[in-house]
């Protein structure tokens, strides 16, 4: 596939030691002296200092094995006062299953009500208005929403071609019980979401039916923080609002005083890495009542009956809390969560948007000797409604794409940690990546049996069907950020067909 080459954003950053490689005026700087240069043009950068320190202390055993971790949307990083203040906890008590009256089971149920009041607490959600329901993770949150909402012939579910997989999933509750799914588009180069489409599509709705909107607060392919202003508007035309927060809430402050959305789903190891295994519902009470639990499981009901087949479920979080809750795990949400808000979502917010802009600018500025562009993001170019999630390909001078499994095993080999495919966003990676409809049903079509991804990837022939996903986050350093650029820099005139045997 050729490239298309984007307009770049104005260069006025310097971004010294990592320009074109034919200019021997941009000879790569060191990188004190791009530091130097980043700090002068980044002073809010400096307000951030508190994040170097917490990086050479809590997080030192990064630096210790020399890893450039970048991969801050698929997972966060832990401090070590975290798993210190969990480990002492379990180790300085006994605590048995909760929600019994023993005085074991009782230190635990304190324990879990305390995790799920600090849960409230992070996103200032009253606890008059919302519930938390603690789920595996994300995935496990959109499930209990997808089999749950009452779709009905005559409802509509309406969600972003820019959808994590677990969010698209939901389409097939949907469409078993008859509602009709709809897409609503984003547009390609910047992905940002074809508003009056959008807003079309809102206002069509049948408000005596139950309608569902899902979208994602940030887009885990393109970083594009999509609005927050869609909830109440949606909600005016008789939506019920699920956002998927999973990929906003470890950079951004999520204020449920402010933002109403009936469900947000989340996995707390994106936010401060440890523990893994726990993601939350957060629920509107209001909302939570329309939804039908298709079973019921033990921990769930007040009452069931064998012989009369009947049973009652638990009103509000339990009757959504099945079995056993990785209970002794749950202490360790209220202490990450102390850690965050400790640090300060702001500070955190200001270092990832810093670092982002001039990832942007330096990866754009990055040109082989014939002028050609070295990369080509998918997303914003400029800081302006997005994260710290930046989505792209290598191209070579006459435009050829550089598979991404060649850029991430190269990666690999230098210890930079990033991430390559399609990040479980399909709708992102085909638009992004100009897959047609049409390509993708041929491709369904010619092979009904279940295709392998490398299988697929010959069915569409010479298109990219991936790209690498870096991604910065809490203790990303300004020393990652440039040691991205010179490793992208060293794929500066390579031809394409140069790396063929490596992946052979
Ligand atoms: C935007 C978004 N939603 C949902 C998920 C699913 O999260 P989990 O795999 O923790 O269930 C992810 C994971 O990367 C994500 O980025």
């Amino acid at each position: 596939m050729l490239y298309n080459p984007t307009e770049s954003i104005s260069p006025d950053i310097p971004v010294h030691g990592v320009h074109s490689s034919s200019d021997p005026a941009n000879a790569p700087a060191s990188l004190a002296q791009a530091e130097a240069t980043f700090r002068r043009y980044f002073p809010a950068y400096a307000r951030t200092c508190a994040l170097d320190a917490l990086r050479a202390t809590e997080y030192a055993r990064l630096d210790r094995a020399g890893h450039v971790y970048l991969d801050y949307t698929g997972g966060g990083l832990y401090a070590d006062s975290q798993v210190r203040a969990h480990t002492e906890l379990l180790l300085g008590n006994v605590f048995g299953n909760p929600h019994s009256t023993n005085p074991t089971s009782l230190a635990m149920t304190h324990l879990v009500e305390a995790a799920r009041a600090s849960v409230l607490e992070f996103f200032h959600a009253s606890p008059d208005e919302y519930a938390v329901i603690f789920t595996q993770n994300a995935s496990g949150a959109l499930k209990l929403v997808g089999e749950s909402y009452p779709f009905a012939p005559g409802s509509r579910y309406l969600l972003t071609f820019d959808n994590h997989n677990s969010v698209n999933g939901i389409r097939e509750f949907a469409r078993a019980r008859g509602a009709q799914v709809i897409y609503a588009p984003v547009l390609p180069p910047d992905m940002y979401t074809d508003d009056e489409k959008l807003a079309a599509h809102l206002e069509s709705a049948d408000a005596r039916a139950h309608n569902l909107f899902a979208y994602p607060a940030q887009s885990n392919f393109s970083g594009v923080r999509h609005s927050l202003e869609w909830i109440a508007r949606a909600q005016s035309h008789g939506w019920d609002v699920l956002l998927d927060a999973a990929a906003f809430v470890p950079t951004s402050a999520l204020d449920l005083s402010r933002y109403h959305p009936d469900f947000v789903t989340l996995s707390f190891y994106k936010i401060f890495g440890y523990p893994t295994g726990i993601g939350a519902l957060l629920a509107r009470k209001s909302a939570l009542a329309k939804l039908h639990r298709p079973w019921f499981a033990g921990g769930t009901i007040s009452v069931a009956s064998v012989q009369s087949e009947r049973y009652y479920l638990h009103e509000g979080s339990e009757g959504f809390e099945d079995g056993t809750l990785n209970y002794l795990a749950l202490p360790a949400i209220a202490i990450g969560l102390r850690h965050i808000a400790g640090i300060g979502l702001e500070t955190i917010h200001t270092r990832v948007h810093c670092l982002t802009c001039w990832l942007l600018n330096s990866l754009t500025a990055l040109r082989h000797s014939n002028g050609a562009p070295l990369l080509h993001i998918y997303g914003p170019v400029t800081t302006h409604r997005r994260g710290g999630t930046i989505t792209f390909n290598f191209y070579d001078p006459d435009g050829m794409f550089l598979d991404h499994r060649l850029v991430e095993r190269r990666a690999n080999a230098v210890n930079i940690s990033l991430r390559t495919g399609c990040f479980c966003n399909p709708g992102g990676g085909e638009l992004a990546l100009g897959i047609s409809a049409e390509e993708l049903s041929s491709c369904f079509v010619r092979y009904d049996d279940r295709l392998t991804l490398d299988e697929f990837r010959r069915c569409i022939d010479d298109k990219s069907t991936g790209a690498v996903r870096i991604s910065t986050g809490l203790v990303t350093t300004f020393a990652d950020v440039f040691a991205f650029t010179q490793f992208a820099a060293s794929f500066l005139d390579k031809r394409a067909a140069d790396f063929w045997s490596d992946l052979a």
